[in-house]
């Protein structure tokens, strides 16, 4: 079993990152609350395969938690993770405390994301990716990654980061990784474990659905296949629609005709008692 070095300071984080740079070894770098599962792992793994380096980070952001009790019921399972950890070619946790990443308190950067945080996410989360964007431009000044990757279940995250690296110039490339899956369809997710059996049994009719729109969309409108698409996901007695939208994969703004642009994708949030689930699935 290898041994991680565990870095708590944003300090000792910045000089691990300029010694791997003098000795121009590439960083490959994994942002994460904690709670992992087979997803990411799968981000780590790419990262090993491309770059000399790869850091984890392990941070529970508050700013990016509109509601206070999601925040407090998010789980934190540091020995676990590590215990993960130890079975990949992971080199580094970054594992900070509050404190370290908002030494001026919990201020969030305001950033215009051109319209890509104003739809989905962004409206039924207020602040949310003000709160994500601030922690991850902080991240990205301290581990000062080369490569950096996202899982594409956050479609609209992955999208609102690209925005932001290319629009600061940062330094940095981000790998878009596909989604990982349980068996029976269901994406992995920390909240995952929140379900109960029954809700579990019927989480799966999300990815579905979803999936069975890229052929409704052959026959019918945008608004209907909007509407069967709920009523489908609705019919479980556990699953309440929040949003589903089919949006142009590229500016995320949600399309009124199939024929308004190429590249279309299909996302959605569920709640499954007081979790939420989102997923997202090329149309
Ligand atoms: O996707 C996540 O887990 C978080 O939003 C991230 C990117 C680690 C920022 O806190």
């Amino acid at each position: 079993m290898k041994e991680i070095q565990i870095i708590t300071s944003a300090h000792e984080m910045k000089n691990f990152a300029a010694e791997c740079k003098a000795q121009r070894k590439t960083i490959g770098f994994v942002p994460t609350m904690g709670a992992l599962h087979i997803g990411h792992i799968s981000l780590i793994n790419s990262s090993v395969k491309n770059c000399d380096v790869t850091v984890v980070s392990i941070f529970v952001n508050p700013t990016q938690f509109n509601n206070p009790d999601d925040l407090k019921k998010y789980p934190r399972t540091f020995d676990t993770d590590k215990a993960m950890l130890e079975t990949t070619a992971c080199d580094v946790i970054f594992f900070p405390s509050i404190n370290e990443m908002y030494p001026d308190g919990l201020i969030t950067t305001q950033l215009d994301l051109q319209g890509l945080d104003k739809v989905m996410e962004g409206e039924h989360r207020p602040g949310h990716f003000a709160g994500v964007v601030t922690i991850v431009k902080s991240l990205f000044e301290i581990v000062n990654p080369d490569v950096a990757f996202f899982g594409e279940k956050d479609f609209q995250q992955l999208a609102i980061i690209k925005y932001m690296t290319h629009a600061f110039n940062m330094p940095v490339e981000i790998m878009p990784c596909h989604t990982v899956r349980e068996e029976d369809g269901l994406a992995f997710s920390s909240r995952n474990i929140h379900l109960t059996p029954d809700e579990r049994k019927d989480a799966p009719l999300i990815y579905d659905t979803i999936s069975q729109c890229r052929n409704k969309k052959l026959t019918m409108t945008v608004y209907e296949v909007k509407a069967w698409a709920t009523n489908r996901i609705n019919s479980s007695p556990y699953l309440k629609v929040e949003y589903i939208e089919f949006v142009n994969s590229k500016t995320l703004q949600p399309l009124n005709n199939w024929d308004e642009c190429e590249e279309q994708r299909v996302c959605t949030a569920v709640t499954v008692s007081k979790t939420r689930l989102i997923d997202n699935t090329v149309l």
